[in-house]
């Protein structure tokens, strides 16, 4: 069988989830495409630290030795951040390598440049993981309900902050002791902030704004009001009267454009939403033809985020194979008003 050959760009949490993913599936990868998938090399910061179950070899922290590696046809970014993420992503694809990411920071703010080179270069440049961990949402709102005029999102798509209410509420735990289990469990970016200020939810529902509503929303236009000031206090009240509080990202197509934002939620405990636990995420998504329709699962983590990672470097393989890798580019898109939110 061909091989077809992939780097890694970081190995932490979740890079190292698919490097073991990948060989976990290997018997599985090559049915899948028909092509056996290597990974050659991974990028990190410090290539002589002891990463258990990968070879030491692999590792470099050359940019230059993968970007120049003729037979690297998949750049796997799971790095994070802007730079050098940014920069390497752009050079992979002008070298004509496809890339695959998980970096919501990323996309949110760069999403249509990076569009731009992979459609005049004709690469691939997927972002399932960069969504909502294991849920399939990216492709449902390209794809599948692309037939329907989609009008609103809102969902639960940060794991950290739905773990740390969770624990809250459930458990009594304190917020700093919750944000910490939510950090060793791999869930947190790797400055928590994010997640706790709203930053992370608005990324994910900036990225999910421009998909369906055929726009563009960068992360500086989304309202964000985040978890930190809510108090063991707030939470004992609201379920007193039948309610939990859980971080909502959400956006609405209006007649004046697209509102946009992110911040914590009163919802009545027999609200399917309430039901939303730990690191599991969950969005609805309103469309004029499809009506209401639900997604849930993992939405942070080092497994469920590889098998989205891998799901689209398997789709890439694909495309490698079957020569019609590009075809997710960037669409023409409308110039619609974000709305303050107070409009
Ligand atoms: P980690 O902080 O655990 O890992 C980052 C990895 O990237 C490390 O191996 C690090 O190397 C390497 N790295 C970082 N900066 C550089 C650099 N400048 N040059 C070379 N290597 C670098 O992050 P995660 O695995 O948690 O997250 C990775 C990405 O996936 C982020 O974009 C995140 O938002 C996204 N994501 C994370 C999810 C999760 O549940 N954790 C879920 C969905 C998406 P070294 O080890 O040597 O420091
Ligand atoms: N830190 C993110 C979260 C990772 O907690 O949801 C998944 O994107």
């Amino acid at each position: 069988n061909r091989k077809i050959y992939a780097a890694l760009l970081g190995a932490g949490t979740v890079g190292s989830g698919v490097y073991k993913l990948a060989g976990m599936q290997e018997e599985d990868i090559c049915l899948k495409t028909g092509a056996h998938l290597e990974i050659k090399k991974i990028l990190v910061r410090n290539p002589g630290k002891v990463r258990e179950g990968i070879p030491q070899e692999l590792f470099t922290d050359s940019w230059q030795e993968i970007l120049e590696d003729p037979e690297i046809q998949i750049v796997i970014e799971v790095m994070g951040g802007i730079e050098p993420a940014r920069t390497y992503v752009e050079e992979a694809m002008k070298a004509g390598k496809q890339v695959v990411t998980a970096n919501k920071d990323l996309l949110a703010e760069y999403g249509d440049p990076l569009f731009e080179i992979a459609t005049e270069n004709k690469c691939d440049l997927q972002f399932e993981a960069a969504v909502a961990g294991a849920i399939p949402i990216i492709r449902p709102l390209r794809q599948s309900l692309a037939g329907s005029q989609l009008t609103e999102i809102m969902g639960i798509v940060n794991g950290t902050t739905n773990y740390i209410l969770t624990k809250m509420s459930e458990e009594g735990m304190d917020y700093q002791e919750a944000l910490d289990m939510a950090t060793r469990l791999g869930y947190a970016e790797a400055d928590p902030t994010a997640d706790v200020e709203g930053y992370d939810a608005g990324r994910k529902i900036a990225i999910m704004a421009s998909i369906a509503f055929s726009s563009r929303v960068t992360f500086p236009q989304v309202y964000t009001e985040g978890i930190t000031k809510i108090t063991a206090e707030d939470i004992r009240y609201a379920k007193e009267f039948g309610y939990v509080i859980k971080l909502l990202g959400i956006t609405k197509l209006t007649g004046k454009g697209i509102e946009v934002k992110v911040h914590p939620t009163l919802i009545p405990d027999s609200h399917p939403l309430a039901t939303v636990r730990d690191s599991f995420n969950a969005v609805f998504v309103h469309g004029q033809a499809c009506d209401d329709a639900m997604f849930m699962g993992r939405g942070a983590g080092q497994m469920p985020t590889a098998s989205a990672v891998l799901g689209d470097v398997i789709d890439v393989m694909r495309n490698i194979i079957h020569g019609s890798c590009g075809k997710i580019g960037s669409d023409s898109h409308k110039k619609l008003p974000v709305l303050d939110v107070e409009d």
